[in-house]
């Protein structure tokens, strides 16, 4: 290491403390895209993105308009002919719900067992800070980054993003790059920092069903007309057979086989799977037969219900037929499926089972394309070498299964590869109760990042 970085791990060093005193501040503000009452909340969440990076030394710091939620942009280009990192994250956040499970409030983040409890702790606010504290320690203590970069920080990403194609497509001179950096992913496990090479695609439904006029007496009617609860039932039982095959014609066609080797891969990482099924609370594990968990999750595409409406739901009983039932459900791509031509089979297979005793609606909401990259890519190759630097440890190569849409307009629209420099955890509770972020992982991670922009900067510009 030379003497400018181990200048610039001390200052990281010293300043931990205050890091975590600062993140507080940032997970105190309810940002809730999701929620209209929080709109203000959200816009507030990003000034304050705004102010701790004009803090940290960052240059043209402004909030940048959308039809949605504003986009934090801020720069610092005085490094002439380095590479220029196209930084991308989110401050906003997800709901709370069910609120009685969390053990502290999830807006007053607090500290157990070396983790910082907060909704946003780990998706994706701790991970966006931990760059803008990266930042300062190379602007105080050098004052200078040893390469290019574009900060970009959206509020819109656990909505779907839906405003950031056409904003990317129109500000394509702003985010002219040569790469682009995302902390927003897990790292493979406790110990075992990784580079995530590949992320799934993602099409998002909802499936309304009317059956009557009103809600009707069951006994006065029960056995005259179809009942919309039970028949919507039937039509998702249809979706997958026994074996966890998704049976909506067409589905598989353009699924992307994983390559041998690549499962050989899988294979030889340090996956315990009776832990996984422990930890997660289930009697057993399911998925479509032919493949190992890690390949089901990372490299093959899923159909699920993520919710269901119908009926008396309350104490009690209650005799009734229900007028109407809904189902949000949503499938999961990889590559080369896409979620338009899947939202077009997925409308035909529901014209061609539903039964003609009901009305049937499908409404297509979000989605995202699948993503993946080759880690021979020298970006890459370089956050590898900065992970390893931060977490004494070399990091493993993995896939991952969840969505980030943007990851893919960046590539067909900006023509950048993408390194996801993750460093959560995948038992931190995103989206759920007690979401947390491991203190130890944050640390090592702003080391990380500082050493991720000088090798990247090593690397040089151009693809
Ligand atoms: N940080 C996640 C994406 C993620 C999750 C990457 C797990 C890798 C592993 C992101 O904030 C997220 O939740 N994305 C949504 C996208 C959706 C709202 C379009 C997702 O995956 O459900
Ligand atoms: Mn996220
Ligand atoms: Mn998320």
């Amino acid at each position: 290491m030379n003497a400018g970085m181990n200048n610039i791990v001390d200052f990281i060093n010293v300043h931990r403390d205050r890091y975590v005193d600062e993140l507080k501040q940032f997970l105190a503000i309810p940002s809730i895209s999701a929620l209209p009452e929080h709109a203000g909340d959200v816009r507030r969440a990003a000034e304050w993105t705004a102010d701790a990076l004009r803090a940290a030394g960052m240059e043209n710091v402004r909030l940048m308009d959308t039809p949605g939620n504003p986009i934090v942009y801020g720069e610092w280009l005085n490094a002439p002919g380095k590479p220029t990192i196209l930084f991308y994250g989110h401050y906003d956040v997800q709901p709370v719900d069910p609120l009685n499970l969390w053990t502290s409030p999830p807006f007053e983040a607090t500290v157990r067992d070396g983790e910082l409890y907060a909704r946003g702790a780990v998706d994706d606010k701790g991970q966006v800070f931990m760059h803008i504290k990266a930042i300062e320690a190379h602007l105080k203590q050098a004052g200078s980054l040893p390469c290019n970069i574009r900060f970009f920080i959206e509020g819109e990403e656990e909505v779907g993003s839906v405003h950031l194609d056409d904003f990317v497509r129109s500000h394509k001179q702003e985010l002219a790059a040569d790469v682009v950096v995302i902390s927003d992913s897990p790292m493979f496990d406790r110990g075992i920092p990784s580079i995530c090479y590949g992320l799934r695609g993602l099409a998002y439904f909802q499936i309304d069903l009317r059956g009557t006029a009103s809600d009707l007496h069951s006994g006065s009617f029960g056995g005259a007309v179809a009942n919309p609860a039970f028949v919507l039932a039937q039509i998702l039982a249809g979706a997958k057979d026994k074996s966890g095959k998704i049976k909506i014609p067409g589905f598989y066609d353009k699924v992307r086989e994983l390559a041998p080797e690549e499962r050989a891969e899988f294979a030889k990482l340090p996956f315990k799977e009776n832990k996984y099924r422990k930890d997660l609370g289930a009697p057993k594990l399911f998925g479509e037969k032919g493949y190992t968990t890690l390949e089901r999750v990372w490299g093959r595409p899923t159909f699920e219900v993520n919710g269901l409406l119908a009926g008396f739901t309350g104490e009690g009983a209650k005799t009734v037929i229900p007028a109407v039932a809904m189902a949000k459900v949503s499938t999961r791509l990889v590559p080369d499926q896409d979620p338009d031509e899947i939202g077009n089979l997925i409308e035909k297979w529901l014209q061609d089972t539903a039964p003609n005793t009901v009305e049937v609606k499908l409404t297509k909401m979000h989605g995202g394309k699948p993503w993946m990259t080759s880690f021979d890519n020298k970006y890459v190759q370089a956050a590898a070498r900065a992970i390893e630097l931060g977490f004494r440890e070399r990091p493993v190569f993995n896939r991952e299964g969840g969505s980030i849409p943007v990851v893919s307009t960046f590539s067909e629209e900006l023509g950048l590869p993408t390194v996801l420099f993750g460093v959560g955890l995948p038992d931190e509770n995103a989206h759920a109760p007690n979401e947390k972020l491991d203190l130890s992982n944050f640390h090592n991670g702003v080391i990380a990042s500082a050493h991720l922009y000088n090798e990247i900067a090593n690397a040089g510009p151009g693809a």
